[in-house]
């Protein structure tokens, strides 16, 4: 029996693909990241078995490796497994551990991409992350280090890109990171907005500037996930 690592976009179900909703009314086990929430869970048959598997803001429900584990073991049970991820699978989604597991246990699985953050946020701010002669390249980084703490990024060459910045994770080292980032080269004004909860009824946004970024967001103190977007194509503050 195949797994499906399948993609649930950002959180409003109308942004799931066709065939993720086809395999959620089919599945008889989903195991999900934390961040899923209660409209897409009830697409799942209620007889399936619904595994919350999550990670949320370091606080550790289940180690990866155990994620891994459990996957392995309902897969070789014969049912159907879906295992579900916020956004898109292959961005900041752990998959390559996931896929790895099921390759040593020779279990045959299909990843099935979904709408990752940044795309929702920029839908949200009706913004092309991309444009003309303003925004050449998109840089995806997270702003959250795989030992804790800043990650390790060329800060310089991100800084002097002059495209448009998308930051995950980026609100637990943020004045770390805006340090790095003008340190580098970045312009103090460079617009920035953060999207809370993006395509979700919770959705907030919030502009300023990058050099302003850390002490306004505190002030908002946001509870949900956070997608910070950094340069020029998000224009004027
Ligand atoms: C572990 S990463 C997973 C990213 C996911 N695979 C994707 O493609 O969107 C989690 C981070 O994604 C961002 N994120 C995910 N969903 C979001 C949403 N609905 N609104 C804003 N940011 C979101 C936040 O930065 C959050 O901390």
């Amino acid at each position: 029996m195949k797994v499906f690592l399948v993609g649930a976009g950002p959180g409003d179900p109308d942004l799931l693909t066709l065939k993720a909703a086809r395999l959620l009314t089919n599945a008889d086990v989903v195991l999900h990241d934390s961040l899923i929430g209660p409209a897409i869970l009830a697409l799942i048959h209620p007889a399936a078995d619904i595994i919350d598997v999550g990670k949320r803001c370091g606080k550790i429900s289940t180690s990866q490796a155990e994620i891994c584990r459990l996957l392995v073991e309902t897969a070789l049970t014969g049912k159907r497994v879906v295992r579900l991820k916020g956004g898109d699978p292959t961005i900041f989604g752990r998959l390559t551990e996931e896929m790895e597991a099921l390759r040593q246990a020779k279990i045959t699985f299909e990843v099935v991409p979904g709408v990752t953050a940044a795309s929702a946020a920029a839908a949200a701010l009706q913004t092309s992350l991309t444009q003309r002669n303003v925004a050449r390249t998109l840089h995806i980084v997270t702003g959250h280090g795989a030992e804790r703490g800043l990650p390790v990024h060329n800060w310089a060459a991100l800084a002097q890109a002059g495209g448009t910045l998308a930051i995950y994770m980026g609100s637990k080292y943020l004045p770390g990171l805006v340090t790095k980032l003008l340190a580098a080269g970045a312009s103090a004004e460079l617009p920035v907005v953060a999207v809370e909860w993006a395509s979700l009824p919770e959705q907030q946004i919030i502009r300023t500037s990058l050099v302003k970024l850390p002490e306004v967001l505190a002030k908002a103190d946001p509870n949900g996930p956070v997608l910070l977007l950094v340069g020029l194509a998000l224009g004027s503050i």
